[in-house]
């Protein structure tokens, strides 16, 4: 039996996984770490966790599964999007990476605006500047380590530093080189416009390659580090979203992939460049050749729940958290939560706007308070899904990650959509989509959607119940009240 091996370098952990030539998950490996926040707003990794976590997490996917590095034939890399590497001519880190949830670039935004032109920008990249994109942050340091960006010579994402250590390559697939915003949307390269008017070194930017082509080979070096044998080809693979689509097979038009992760994100494959006019979705390019993606991105989805357990229930389990909130009636009782507590990209790209309970009473308990935090976010998903709808068709959902093992949450979020929701039994849709790719570049494979329907299985279909019509009137109030209080969460945000 041969292997394919998808990395997912994320936020918190690495994750190897292994599939068979049918596209079934035989084992996974993980090695957690953490991130930095050394002043407000900020979000740093050592790139050096990636490529340390990737080593260890393939020793354990190999040790779990009992399988031999040598009956690996193909990688694909995936990983967090956004973040920015900085590295010199020998290929050296220069400073910390900056991540796709660090928010300290909104002075470099404007002045992306005002170089290209905000609805210039959004037609050829498909987005407005965001402070979680990849340009903002390369202008930051020019800004800011003027000694830094002096020594740059190359700019790589994080995934693509694995790569680096991998291979030897500098290289980066499609729907990760969108996401920095220094792409042509269309044409699916770097945009000589854009990275011209903001005075980017054009090569400093990688190769860029379909997630089924070849990048390079594993090297003599990474071979030593890992078992697998030298010049077992690397594919392009793609940022996280882009691989989870591939791994609960969001491949075709009107078919949803909704990730309920730390961040929550509604994901809708296109077969053109289409673009929200006023940028408030994000339009990528698909792992899949000539396909595209439109995207919501909500910064705190499991993260508010996880936020509320660490805060108020540290003895509770996620599942006694649920316990507690299905003792309560649907709508909680007048109590609503804005989950915007790392700040906001989808539908209100504000890395000022806070998080907030409202209509608290003497009644509400924490069973409330857990009830509601699931219904706030699943509020923001439904902002996300209603500009995909006018967008175009939403059938089906596909959900995935560690929200989705919850019962009471899907069913919740499907009642408050009004959509069925199908759950895809993996909380590493990003790997799977990732070995998925090299499966289809190495030919294992026609296309990604025959890989899908092979290899991916779901679990449950969840239908909206009878309480979609109260969740309809809660949702116009949580929709009011971002607009009430915006100026309040920036003065709160930036005193003084
Ligand atoms: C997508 C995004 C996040 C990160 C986190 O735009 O920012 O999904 O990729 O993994």
């Amino acid at each position: 039996m041969k292997y394919f091996l998808g990395i997912d370098s994320s936020t918190t952990a690495t994750k190897a996984l292994l599939i068979d030539e049918v596209g079934t998950v035989v084992s996974v490996g993980r090695s957690h770490y953490s991130f930095e926040t050394p002043h407000p707003l900020w979000s740093e990794q050592s790139p050096d966790l990636w490529w340390d976590g990737a080593v260890s997490a393939i020793g354990s996917a190999f040790g779990a599964g009992g399988i031999s590095p040598s009956d690996v034939v193909g990688i694909g890399l995936t990983g967090q999007m956004h973040g920015l590497v900085m590295l010199d001519g020998d290929g050296n880190v220069l400073r910390d990476a900056i991540l796709w949830n660090d928010q300290r670039t909104q002075a470099e935004c404007d002045e992306i605006r005002d170089r290209v032109g905000r609805n210039r920008l959004i037609q050829i990249t498909g987005n407005d500047a965001l402070t979680g994109f990849t340009a903002p942050k390369i202008l930051w340091v020019r800004n800011h380590e003027p000694d830094v960006y002096d020594q740059t010579r190359h700019v790589l994402l994080p995934k693509d530093f694995v790569r680096l250590r991998l291979t030897g390559e500098y290289a980066t697939d499609k729907a990760g080189g969108s996401g920095t915003i220094l792409f042509d949307l269309a044409a699916r390269d770097w945009s000589d416009e854009v990275v011209g008017a903001l005075g980017i070194d054009h090569s400093w930017l990688p190769k860029t390659f379909e997630g089924s082509a070849v990048t390079g080979g594993v090297s003599a070096e990474a071979s030593q580090a890992t078992g697998i044998p030298a010049g077992v080809p690397v594919f392009g693979g793609a940022g996280d979203q882009a691989a989870n689509a591939v791994g609960v097979g969001a491949v075709v038009p009107g078919l949803l992939a909704m990730s309920i992760g730390t961040s929550g994100v509604v994901f809708g494959s296109t077969d053109h460049p289409a673009v929200e006019p006023e940028g408030r979705l994000h339009a990528f390019c698909h792992a899949v050749p000539d396909m595209w993606h439109l995207m919501g991105v909500m910064l705190s989805a499991a993260g508010s729940y996880k936020w509320l357990r660490e805060a108020l229930a540290p003895h509770a389990s996620f599942a006694e958290l649920d316990q507690l909130a299905s003792t309560v009636e649907a709508g909680s009782e007048g109590l609503i939560f804005l989950p915007y507590l790392s700040g906001e990209r989808t539908p209100h790209p504000d890395p000022l706007a806070r998080g907030a309970f409202v209509g608290l009473t003497v009644r509400h308990t924490l069973a409330h308070m857990a009830r509601a935090v699931l219904e706030g976010v699943a509020f923001g998903l439904r902002d996300s899904v209603d500009l995909m709808r006018e967008a175009g068709a939403v059938g089906e959902i596909r959900a995935s990650g560690g929200g989705s093992s919850s019962p009471l949450w899907v069913q919740i979020i499907s009642d408050v959509s009004g959509v069925p929701i199908s759950v895809v039994g993996t909380s590493e849709g990003a790997a799977h989509g990732a070995a998925m790719l090299a499966a289809v570049g190495a030919g294992a494979f026609s296309d990604c959607a025959q890989a899908a329907a092979g290899a991916v299985k779901i679990d449950r279909v969840v239908e909206p119940s009878a309480d979609q019509s109260t969740y309809e009137g809660a949702h116009g109030t949580f929709k009011s009240l971002y607009p009430a209080l915006k100026d309040s969460f920036h003065t709160l945000a930036e005193p003084g």
